[in-house]
C-alpha cells in the first residue's frame, strides 16, 4: 500500500527559512476562498510557513502568531481580497468558533490560514489543503501536504510546477 495518497507531497526542510520559502511559493498561488489547514505540535513551524504564505500572497503586514487575538485579518495592495490568519489553540473546539466570527470569515471568501486546524475539524470546509508539520530534529521538519478536493489537487500541481521553475 502506498504511503502517500494521490497528490500528496512529502517534504523535509532543513531550516526555518526553508519552511518559510515553501510558504512563499504556496502563498503566491492562493486564490480567494482557499483554505489552508496547518497541523502539528508547538514549534513545528505553523507560524513560520504562515509567514511565508503571507509574503507570497502579498500581505501588507507580516503574519505573526495570532495567539492574542486568535484572528488576524490581512490586506494586500493588488486587490480587495483578505487573508485571515487564525490560531485555534485557545479555542475549546468548534463551538467556540462563534466567538471569532467564523461564519463571517467564511462568507467573505478570503484566503484562510488556520493553525491547529485539528481542533475545529468538524467546522472545516470539506475541500481544503491540509499541511501536517512534524518536528524531526532541532532544525529539520517533515511537511506533508494533503489536498482535499479538485481545487487543492490543482494547487499542488501548480506548487510543484512553480517550485521546479525556481530551480
Ligand atoms: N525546518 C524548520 N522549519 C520551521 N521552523 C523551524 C525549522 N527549524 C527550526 N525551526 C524553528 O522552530 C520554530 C517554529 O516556530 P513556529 O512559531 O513557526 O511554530 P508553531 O508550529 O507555529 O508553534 P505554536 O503551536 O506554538 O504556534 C521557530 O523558532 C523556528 O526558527
Ligand atoms: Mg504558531
Amino acid at each position: 500500500m502506498p504511503i502517500l495518497k494521490e497528490g500528496e507531497l512529502n517534504v523535509i526542510t532543513n531550516s526555518a527559512d526553508h519552511t518559510q520559502k515553501l510558504g512563499v511559493c504556496l502563498g503566491s498561488l492562493l486564490q480567494a476562498g482557499d483554505v489552508i489547514c496547518l497541523s502539528g505540535d508547538m514549534g513545528a513551524g505553523k507560524t513560520m510557513i504562515s509567514a511565508g504564505i503571507g509574503m507570497g500572497w502579498g500581505a501588507l503586514e507580516p503574519l505573526t502568531s495570532p495567539t492574542f487575538n486568535l484572528v488576524h485579518e490581512h490586506h494586500r495592495a493588488k486587490d480587495q481580497t483578505r487573508l485571515f490568519h487564525i490560531d485555534c489553540y485557545r479555542l475549546r473546539g468548534s463551538a467556540d468558533l462563534l466567538s471569532i466570527g467564523w461564519e463571517d470569515i467564511l462568507a467573505q471568501r478570503g484566503v484562510i490560514v488556520i493553525e491547529w486546524a485539528e481542533l475545529i475539524l468538524d467546522a472545516l470546509p470539506k475541500d481544503h489543503l491540509w499541511v501536517e508539520l512534524r518536528v524531526l530534529e532541532a532544525s529539520r521538519r517533515n511537511l506533508i501536504f494533503e489536498p482535499h478536493g479538485d481545487r487543492y489537487h490543482q494547487l499542488m500541481k501548480d506548487f510543484l510546477t512553480t517550485n521546479a521553475a525556481r530551480t
